[in-house]
C-alpha cells in the first residue's frame, strides 16, 4: 500500500503509540491527518511539531456517540473523503473484577470497544469511497492472552481482534485492508502507573505497525516469535498459561494494583 496523499483519521494521536504512528505516517508522505482526542492542547501541539501536515484536530470522547457523529461530519465537510482509519485510543483500569468500579468497567468497554465500532460504522461511507484504504485497529497482547487483573481490558481487546477479522471479511469487495495490531507492554503515558519490567518503545511499535500497513499484514504481533508461540500454546493448551498466571499471581497483582489510565 502506498501512503502518500492518503487522508488519515487516527484516534488518540496526541500521545503514546498514536503520536508515534503520526510520526511514521509523516515519514511516508502523509499530509492530511485528522486526530481525535479528549484534550485539545496536546493535539494543537502536533501542529507546531509537524508544520507541513494539515491537521484536523477534533476534540471528542470515544464514549460519546454524538461526538463521533460530529467528528465524521466535520471530516466529511472538510475532505469529503477518508482513506485510512486508525482506531488507537484506549484506556485501562486493572484490578480484581470485584474491585473495579462499575464506572471503570463501563468506560473501558465504551471507549475501547463500543466507541471503536461506532466510529468505524460512521466512517465507513467515506472509507468505502477510497481507491485504496485501510482500517487499523489497535488491540493488545492481552487480546490474545488474557491475564488476571485485566479481565475487562482483555475482553475489550479480544473483541477488537474479532471485530477486525469480521470487518475484513465483510468488506472484501472494497479496496479496504483491515488489520489488527497487538502491542506488548509499551512505554507510554498509559503505563505510568504500572510496574512493568522490559517495555517496547512507542516508536518501535509505530514503526512495525506502519510497516505492517504498507505490507498489508492482517495481524501485527509485537513480542517476536516467542510471543507467537505463547499464543499458540494459549489456544491449544490454555492450562499451561493458567499455570504461568498462578505461578506469577502475586507479582502480577503487586505490579498492576495501581494501574489505571482512564
Ligand atoms: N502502552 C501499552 O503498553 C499498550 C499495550 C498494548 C496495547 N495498547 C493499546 O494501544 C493504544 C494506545 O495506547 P497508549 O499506551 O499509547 O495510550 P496513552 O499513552 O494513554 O494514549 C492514549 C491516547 O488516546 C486518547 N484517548 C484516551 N481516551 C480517549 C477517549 N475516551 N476519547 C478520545 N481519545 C481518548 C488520549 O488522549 P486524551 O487523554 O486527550 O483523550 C491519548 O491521545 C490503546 O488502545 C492501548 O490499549 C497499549
Amino acid at each position: 500500500m502506498e501512503l502518500k496523499n492518503k487522508k488519515v483519521l487516527i484516534t488518540g494521536g496526541s500521545a503514546g503509540i498514536g503520536k508515534s504512528i503520526i510520526h511514521e505516517l509523516t515519514k511516508q508522505g502523509v499530509q492530511d491527518i485528522a486526530v481525535i482526542g479528549r484534550r485539545k492542547e496536546p493535539m494543537e501541539a502536533l501542529k507546531q511539531e509537524y508544520p507541513s501536515v494539515n491537521f484536523l484536530t477534533i476534540q471528542a470522547n470515544m464514549s460519546r456517540p454524538d461526538e463521533l457523529t460530529e467528528a465524521v461530519q466535520l471530516i466529511s465537510g472538510e475532505w469529503n473523503e477518508l482513506d485510512i482509519l486508525i482506531n488507537n485510543a484506549g484506556v485501562v483500569s486493572a484490578g480484581l473484577l470485584t474491585e473495579l468500579s462499575d464506572e471503570d468497567i463501563i468506560n473501558q468497554i465504551n471507549i475501547n470497544l463500543t466507541g471503536l465500532i461506532l466510529l468505524t460504522k460512521k466512517s465507513l461511507p467515506l472509507l468505502m469511497k477510497s481507491k485504496g484504504g485501510a482500517i487499523m485497529n489497535i488491540s493488545s497482547g492481552y487480546g490474545y492472552i488474557a491475564m488476571p487483573f485485566y479481565s475487562v481490558y482483555a475482553a475489550t481487546k479480544a473483541a477488537v481482534g474479532q471485530f477486525s477479522d469480521a470487518m475484513r471479511r465483510e468488506l472484501h469487495q472494497y479496496p479496504l485492508h483491515v488489520m489488527t495490531v497487538y502491542p506488548s507492554a509499551t512505554d507510554t503515558p498509559m503505563m505510568k502507573t504500572a510496574k512493568m519490567g522490559q517495555m517496547d518503545s512507542p516508536e518501535e511499535v509505530a514503526k512495525v505497525s506502519v510497516k505492517g500497513l504498507l505490507n498489508e499484514k492482517m495481524n501485527v504481533i509485537l513480542g517476536g516469535p516467542e510471543r507467537e508461540e505463547q499464543i499458540k500454546i494459549n489456544f491449544l493448551e490454555p492450562e499451561k498459561i493458567d499455570q504461568f498466571a498462578i505461578a506469577n499471581y502475586e507479582g502480577l497483582r503487586e505490579g498492576t494494583k495501581n494501574h489505571r489510565a482512564m
